[in-house]
């Protein structure tokens, strides 16, 4: 597992890092003890970084995360959300009462006194407009509630305005093969100001991890069969905003771009081929991690994941070579094509 240092907290962070989102709830049903054997396979494999939110699974996925904190010694850090405990999103709803009630709230659930970093979680766009907010934040610092804070936006626009805060240390973000913007000019921005990159989503909801196919059924309660039109959140939430279908078709172009074994050299072998053997074999969920890790401003991929087996797939993305440029390119030139006319200019 490599390192990068977040923001200016001074904290190395593993490069994939975990999302405990699925491990809360909205996507179908989980275990615990799963769960758990989940984030102790992130320990083993060398994460030290977790996200989590209070509203996951109504605070399960903080106390699996304390759990966690209590049969390991190892020093991690875990970084939680607040905001989406009110009944509708609005600007007000950020005031200090509020911000304070659902931070104690987190800091039970995760059974200390201090927050390492807290990120507003998806915030209306007005917040932004709003230094007052910043300065509550600024205040829980000061109180020792919280150490550091940031925050989670759905827009390029939005994170650019939040980086004008001089506390905002993080900021966490759609980025992977299907949702490329935030690379143009936030990720300069960003740099320019010492602010870590959170990239969530890193699998577009699990399409990129091209194992699913047309004939998956998702749970009721999963949001990928719920969310697909943005009926409950932000519809680029789910599968980064790809319709399904679609997502599927750039998956199966996808594949073809994917490292391989060598294989002895056939009669007439095309120069594709060529290039996709002479880098190291991978599956197509760690090409997909590569992608984001060959981005220098982004600190870390949070991948979600609710089996041992798929966070060791997982993690091992970050022990990879980089990928080559011509699969870049061939990646990018896919991304044109099918893919940017639908999400480019939406967030
Ligand atoms: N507003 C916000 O701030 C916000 C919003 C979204 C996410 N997040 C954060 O970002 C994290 C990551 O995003 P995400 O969980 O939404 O999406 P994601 O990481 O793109 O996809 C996660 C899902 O992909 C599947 N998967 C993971 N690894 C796999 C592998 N190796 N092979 C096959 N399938 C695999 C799993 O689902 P199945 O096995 O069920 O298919 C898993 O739950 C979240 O956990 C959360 O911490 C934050």
């Amino acid at each position: 597992m490599k390192f990068r240092e977040l923001g200016r907290t001074g904290w190395k962070v593993s490069e994939i890092s975990f999302g405990a989102w699925a491990i809360g709830g909205a996507w179908g049903d989980v275990d615990d003890r799963e769960s758990l054997a989940a984030l102790h396979a992130a320990l083993d494999g060398g994460v030290n970084f977790f996200d989590t939110a209070d509203v996951y699974g109504d605070g399960r996925s903080e106390r699996l995360l304390a759990k966690l904190k209590k049969e390991r010694k190892e020093k991690f850090y875990i970084t939680t959300k607040a905001g989406r405990r009110l009944p509708k999103q609005t600007p007000e709803g950020y005031s200090r009462e509020n911000l304070t009630m659902w931070i104690d709230r987190s800091l039970r659930n995760l059974e200390t006194d201090t927050i390492d970093l807290l990120q507003l979680h998806c915030p209306h766009p007005k917040v932004y407009y709003r230094p007052e907010v910043f300065g509550i934040l600024d205040d829980l610092v000061k109180a020792g509630k919280l150490r550091y804070y940031g925050v989670s936006v759905e827009k390029v626009e939005e994170a650019l305005k939040a980086i004008e805060f001089p506390g905002v240390q993080s900021v966490q973000i759609i980025f992977n093969i299907f949702r490329q913007r935030p690379a143009k000019l936030f990720f300069k921005e960003a740099q320019r100001r010492q602010v870590g990159i959170l990239a969530r989503v890193p699998l577009a909801s699990g399409l990129l991890s091209g194992k699913m196919t047309r004939a998956r059924k998702f749970a009721k309660d999963d949001h990928r069969n719920f969310n697909r039109h943005g009926e409950a959140f932000d519809r680029g939430e789910t599968f980064a905003g790809v319709d399904f279908e679609t997502g599927l078709r750039a998956v199966e172009a996808l594949k073809a771009l994917v490292p391989v074994a060598a294989t002895p050299p056939s009669p007439k072998p095309k120069d594709s081929d060529a290039t996709r053997a002479s880098q190291p074999p991978m599956t197509l969920a760690q090409l997909a991690l590569r992608w984001i890790l060959e981005f220098p401003a982004v600190t870390c991929a949070i991948p979600g994941a609710k089996r041992p087996a798929q966070v060791a797939e997982n993690i091992a993305a970050s022990d990879l070579k980089p990928l080559s440029k011509d699969t870049m390119k061939q990646i990018d030139a896919l991304y044109d094509t099918q893919i940017r006319p639908l999400v480019h200019q939406y967030w």
